[in-house]
């Protein structure tokens, strides 16, 4: 029977085991997939130690490619043989094989392998809609400044990339010298370690007391009120992600100052539909196969050998893209 890693219960990364599951046929609008790369991503600690709460026992992943081995009533967009990736709902990626709904499943472009596919989707189609999508009220014009942290992760090495693309000045943090350099390398305008320095003086000085027009922070607690310090008036913290922590409840007078905006944006409601879906993916595919973005696969790890993956990301141990080996 085909291999999954599943949780009984949430928690350490000790609660991920490799089991058996029997995988039956799809439904109508679902597709079977035989994985051949799977995505880690953050949101997998979140779902694992509980975080985000979900019905147990739960298969986790959010991100894969591989090939389509069956498809059910209703899917016109795949058929048996075709290469695919996807970034969906619900979980189940951490898998050999397995049936899902095929909304967020997209033909992957000849030019981009699987292991690159099962890298990029849930973390470029989340740059796709935070820099297209997620704007200011003034929008957003070459030579703006943004702030966006944990620059070097997987997210923030395709951000630094393709903010560079769209002429952003962006102002990347990151937690050691040498992932700073990483995001330099990878086109930041400038980047501090918010390990070592205080980020929010050093935005300041930076933009000579302006601010910035976008903080985009996946970091949460640790670096909320210093966020909302680096934002010039009318700015918009797109607050999307909490890896150190969820971010505390907090006074809107804390906005009124500067007449701040705040969102707190998930990707899964952008791919909500087909259309929209492959549309944000025909952008990614075209950022990436263009050469303007570059996917960073720095870690890998076996499918048996998740805990340590796991371990790896939440001690704050990797650089760009980790993907779990079939
Ligand atoms: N809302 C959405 O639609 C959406 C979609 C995708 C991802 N996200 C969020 O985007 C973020 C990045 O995701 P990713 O998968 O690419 O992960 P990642 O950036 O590769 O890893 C997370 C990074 O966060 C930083 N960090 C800061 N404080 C931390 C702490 N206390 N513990 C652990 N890490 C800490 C670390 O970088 P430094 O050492 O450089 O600080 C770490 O490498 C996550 O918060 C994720 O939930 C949100």
């Amino acid at each position: 029977m085909p291999l999954a890693v599943q949780i009984a219960r949430q928690g350490g990364p000790e609660e991920m085991k490799l089991v058996e599951l029997a995988v039956g046929d799809p439904g109508p609008g679902e597709v079977r997939i035989r994985h051949r790369a799977i995505g880690l991503n953050f949101i997998d600690v979140y779902q694992r130690n509980g975080l985000y709460a979900l019905p147990t026992p739960l298969t986790l992943g959010m991100e894969g490619a591989g090939v389509i081995e069956a498809v059910g009533a209703g899917v016109a967009h795949l058929q048996p043989g075709d290469r695919a990736a996807y970034t969906s709902q619900p979980p189940g990626s951490y898998s050999e094989v397995r049936v899902m709904p095929a909304t967020a499943v997209c033909k992957l472009p000849d030019a981009i392998d699987f292991e690159t596919g099962a890298a990029m989707m849930l973390k470029g189609l989340t740059v796709q809609y935070l820099l297209r999508r997620t704007l200011p009220a003034e929008g957003l014009q070459a030579g703006d400044f943004i702030l966006w942290h944990a620059a070097a992760g997987g997210v923030g090495l395709i951000a630094c990339q393709w903010a560079r693309a769209l002429g952003y000045r962006l102002i990347a943090t990151a937690g050691s010298e040498e992932k700073c350099a990483l995001a330099l390398a990878n086109g930041a305008e400038v980047a501090i370690n918010y390990r070592a320095e205080d980020f929010a003086q050093r935005v300041a000085e930076i933009t000579q007391g302006q601010g910035v027009k976008v903080v985009y922070d996946s970091v949460g607690k640790d670096t909320w009120d210093g966020s909302l310090q680096c934002l010039r008036p009318f700015g918009l913290m797109a607050s999307f992600g909490n890896a150190s922590g969820a971010v505390p409840s907090f006074s809107l007078s804390a906005l009124a100052g500067k007449g701040l905006y705040v969102t707190r944006p998930s990707i899964y409601t952008h791919i909500a539909t087909r259309e929209r879906c492959q549309a944000m993916a025909d952008d990614l595919f075209v950022m990436v196969t263009s050469g303007q973005v570059k996917i960073h696969v720095d870690q890998r790890f076996p499918l048996a050998e998740v805990q340590a993956a796991h371990r790896a990301l939440e001690a704050r141990q990797t650089t760009g893209s980790t993907v779990l080996a079939l």
